[in-house]
C-alpha cells in the first residue's frame, strides 16, 4: 500500500522577474518575463510529491486574500489534501525572486506562514498517526518545526528535514531527524565545514550525523549530491539539461527523494530519481509549475543517464 506523507511548511506566492545582472544600489533595471507563481518550500515539496504520485496532506497557512484562495486551489488541483491549511488574518506568504543567469535571489515575507504554531500542530495530532513521513523546512516558526519533529517521533514516524532557509536551530531538533537534506551552503552553516571536495563533503556529512541526523543527503549544485547509504557515503552526478531557472531545484529533489523512499527504493535509486525530478524542474521557469509528473520523469529517464 502506498505510504502517506505529511508536509508541514510554507505556502507562498512568488513574484518573479528575470534579469541579465543584478541592479546596483539605487539603480532601476529593466527586467523581463515577470510571472506570479505558486511557491513556498513546503508547497513546492508537497507538489513534487503529489505530481510524482504520493499521498500528501499539507499542514500550513495562507491569508484571507485572493493569493491564499488561489494557492489552496492550486494544491488541491494536484490531489493534495488541504483540510489542514488554515486561512488566517495575515497576508499570504510572498517571495520576490530575481532570476539572473538561471540562478535565483529570493526575499521572503513569511506572512501567514507564521501562524503554523505549535498549538495549531498540537490540535492536529491525528495527522501524525496517518503519516509515514513528515517533511519540513524552515519557513514556518522554528519552535513549530521542533514541536512537530518531537510529535513525529512520539508517533514512531520519520522526519525528513530540509533546513532551508538555513537559520540557527535548537540542537534537539537534529536528534529527531531521520534524513536531513541541505544544500552545500546550508551544510556549511550548520556544520562549519564547507563541502568543497570529497574530504570536506564527507566531513560535513559525518558532522550532520554527529548532531543526531540518522542519514544525510547534501546537494552540491552542478557537482550532484553526496549521500549516506548504510555506513558508506556515496555520490551521484547530475543530468545534462539546459538550466533556465533553479527555483525549486532543491524542493523538487526532496519531493522526488521522499516519493522514492515511500516506494521502497534503495538510496542510490532514490537519489537518481530525485535528480531527474530536479533536472526537469530547473529546465523550466517557475517553482511548482515547473515540477514534472511521474510520467514526465519516466520519459526523461528513458533518454538520460547521469
Ligand atoms: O525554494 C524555492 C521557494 O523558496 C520559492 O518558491 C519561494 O516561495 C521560497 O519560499
Amino acid at each position: 500500500m502506498s505510504k502517506n506523507v505529511l508536509v508541514i511548511g510554507s505556502i507562498n506566492v512568488d513574484y518573479v522577474i528575470h534579469t541579465d545582472r543584478l541592479p546596483k544600489l539605487g539603480e532601476t533595471l529593466t527586467g523581463s518575463d515577470f510571472a506570479m507563481n505558486f511557491g513556498g518550500k513546503g508547497a513546492n515539496q508537497a507538489v513534487a510529491l503529489a505530481k510524482t504520485g504520493s499521498n500528501v496532506k499539507m499542514l500550513g497557512a495562507v491569508g484571507k486574500d485572493l493569493s491564499g484562495e488561489l494557492a489552496i486551489n492550486n494544491l488541491k488541483s494536484f490531489g493534495i489534501d488541504t483540510t489542514d491549511v488554515l486561512t488566517v488574518d495575515a497576508p499570504t506568504g510572498a517571495a520576490v525572486i530575481t532570476v539572473c543567469g538561471g540562478d535565483n535571489h529570493i526575499i521572503l515575507d513569511i506572512g501567514a506562514n507564521a501562524y503554523v504554531t505549535p498549538e495549531v500542530i498540537a490540535q492536529r495530532e491525528a495527522l501524525f498517526d496517518w503519516a509515514d513521513y513528515v517533511v519540513m523546512q524552515y519557513e514556518i516558526p522554528m519552535e513549530s518545526v521542533l514541536f512537530a519533529a518531537r510529535m513525529t517521533k512520539k508517533h514512531g514516524k520519520k522526519v525528513i528535514l530540509n533546513p532551508a532557509p538555513v537559520k540557527e536551530a535548537d540542537p534537539e531538533l537534529f536528534r529527531y531527524v531521520d534524513m536531513i537534506i541541505p544544500n552545500e551552503f546550508e551544510a556549511q552553516l550548520i556544520t562549519g565545514i564547507s563541502p568543497d571536495d570529497k574530504e570536506t563533503t564527507e566531513a560535513a556529512i559525518r558532522a550532520l550525523q554527529a548532531l543526531g541526523c540518522a542519514e544525510a543527503v547534501v546537494t552540491l549544485g552542478k557537482r550532484g549530491c553526496a549521500y549516506t547509504e548504510g555506513e558508506k557515503i556515496a555520490y551521484a552526478g547530475i543530468y545534462d539539461v539546459k538550466v533556465v531557472d533553479t527555483t525549486a531545484a532543491g524542493d523538487s529533489f526532496i519531493g522526488g527523494l521522499c516519493k522514492s523512499l515511500c516506494d521502497g527504493l534503495s538510496m542510490t535509486d532514490a537519489v537518481a530519481y530525485a535528480s531527474a525530478v530536479s533536472s526537469i524542474t530547473v529546465s523550466r521557469p517557475g517553482a511548482g509549475v515547473s515540477i514534472p509528473t511521474a510520467d514526465e520523469v519516466a520519459e526523461f529517464l528513458k533518454n538520460h543517464t547521469c
